[in-house]
């Protein structure tokens, strides 16, 4: 079965709806849109983003050892010599072959939404189920109008689980990404105030997820969070969508996958629930409640696609947390180590929320300090300044000692904090690195979060190089 190519030529070209010109291989071994990560063999789509035209790059891509190119029939009037697939546009082209990578498979589909945690949630899904089966998951969040049909197109065929993130800037957004992933099962993480900016309320925002209902196969589920407060709005569109089984998560006493405890530690949780009426106690490899809450999520679609609850709660605990989401990695300093925790993939109230308070229980040395470095949580609206200033709360609750702040937005929270609690302030994250160097010392524990654009993960690059990992087997807990 593995030996099968994903697509063969022909059949590829079919599907798009496309004319193949030239003499291009039998198969290809898989589809890509960015010739940084293309491989020999594999078809490169020429997608039009914002910044750059693909179609400047079919010929590095064949240069590279592509099979194919799919390009758009204006540009190939021009083309030099090469195997191409020749389409109207090669984004619907893409669009169409994930429609008929959809219609060939069998696998149990699930589709992942909400406002946080979907890439989370759907790389534990996938880590679960790929111990079931053959799991076809995208690598990252793919969860856009280019992601979603790049990720279907290249399912193969013999997929037994596909796990799809669907996301959204504004509404209407997932409604023609869910009509082509066609979810067995959907899943909302969450509803939160996330790109309010485009949306205007919290409700419109519930309505925009709910979207995702509309794509769910005849006979189909929905695992919702019982705890949200638009949980009755959600259930009503999934109703209203004839979707009749609807799985709830979360703490609720009438939650169908309900929390009873979680004993939170630094690099793990242990977690207690009852799901669909079977008591079960595992144990989750990356720390924080938020990450158990998802998690409860992560079972209840496990269960429903049809895998074994025991082992799915298993493979849980093997989970780690990654670059940019949790990752804790210990870092040399002159006069020992301290802890780097890197949660600089992205940023909003709630997830700020969750990473200060994974902080607050991070070990730390005889000397050392929890530091916040935070960047600006953009797309709030023009309660931005007033959600930021609204972190000194929770950074206060949870004990952090030293605050960080670049970006304009955290400066209602630097004024917010106490003078005791303030690090330093730049405009810029690249300002703000320096400055964080020269206050670390040995035993020090920091979290590094903001949102994408406030330029967070360059900073974490920076303390990286600046300050070299500490082998594991050299550090026994904190420094
Ligand atoms: N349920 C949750 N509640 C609060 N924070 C969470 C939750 N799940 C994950 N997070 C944190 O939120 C951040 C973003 O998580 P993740 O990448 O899973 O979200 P996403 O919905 O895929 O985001 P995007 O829309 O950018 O793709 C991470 O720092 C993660 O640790
Ligand atoms: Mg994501």
């Amino acid at each position: 079965m593995s030996q099968q190519p994903l697509w063969t030529t022909e059949a590829l070209a079919r599907a798009m709806g496309g004319r193949l010109v030239g003499a291009p291989a039998a198969t290809v071994s898989d589809l890509s849109i960015d010739t940084r990560t293309l491989a020999a063999g594999e078809a490169y789509v020429a997608i039009k983003g914002h910044a750059h035209d693909g179609h400047a790059f079919v010929q590095a891509a064949l240069d590279k050892g592509a099979a194919l190119a799919v390009v758009s029939q204006d540009w190939a009037a021009t083309a030099p010599p090469g195997a191409y697939i020749v389409v109207a546009d090669p984004l619907k082209a893409l669009e169409k072959a994930g429609i008929v990578a959809r219609a060939r498979t069998a696998a149990k589909i699930v589709a992942v939404t909400g406002s946080i945690g979907k890439t989370s949630t759907k790389e534990a899904l996938a880590h679960v189920l790929s111990r079931e089966g053959r799991t076809h998951a995208p690598p990252k969040s793919f969860n856009n109008h280019i992601g979603v049909p790049l990720t279907l197109s290249r399912m193969p065929a013999g997929s037994q689980f596909g796990v799809f993130e669907i996301g959204m800037n504004h509404a209407g957004e997932i409604t023609p990404l869910t009509r082509m992933v066609k979810p067995d099962i959907a899943v909302i993480t969450n509803v939160e105030a996330v790109h309010i900016e485009n949306l205007g309320t919290i409700e419109a925002i519930a309505d925009a997820k709910a979207e995702i209902f509309a794509g769910v196969e005849h006979g189909g589920a929905a695992v919702l969070p019982r705890d949200s407060r638009h949980f009755e709005r959600l259930a009503r569109a999934a109703r209203a969508a004839g979707i009749d089984t609807i799985v709830t998560f979360g703490e609720h006493e009438e939650a169908d996958v309900r929390l009873l405890r979680v004993v939170l530690a630094a690099d793990c949780s242990t977690v207690s629930a009852r799901i669909m009426e079977t008591d079960v106690t595992y144990k989750l490899g990356s720390p924080g409640r938020h990450l158990a809450m998802n998690s409860l999520a992560v079972l209840a679609a496990a269960k429903l696609a049809g895998a074994d609850l025991a082992v799915a709660a298993l493979t849980l605990g093997e989970t780690r947390a990654v670059a940019g989401r949790g990752e804790r990695t210990q870092r040399r300093l002159a006069s020992g180590s301290f802890t780097l925790l890197d949660e600089s993939y992205n940023a909003n109230p709630v997830s700020v929320r969750a990473a200060i308070a994974v902080l607050g229980t991070a070990p730390k040395g005889p000397e050392g300090r929890r530091i916040a470095v935070l960047g600006d949580m953009l797309e709030l609206g023009p309660e931005g300044p007033a959600l930021h200033a609204g972190l000194a709360e929770p950074l206060d609750k949870a004990g952090i000692d030293l605050v960080f702040c670049s970006g304009p937005l955290t400066e209602s929270l630097w004024r917010a904090l106490p003078p005791h609690r303030r690090g330093a302030w730049a405009a810029t994250s690249a300002e703000l690195g320096p400055l964080v160097i020269r206050a670390l010392r040995a035993g020090d524990v920091a979290m590094v979060k903001g949102s994408r654009g406030s330029l967070m993960a360059p900073l974490v690059e920076t303390l990286k190089q600046k300050f070299p990992p500490v082998p594991a087997d050299e550090h026994q807990g904190a420094t």
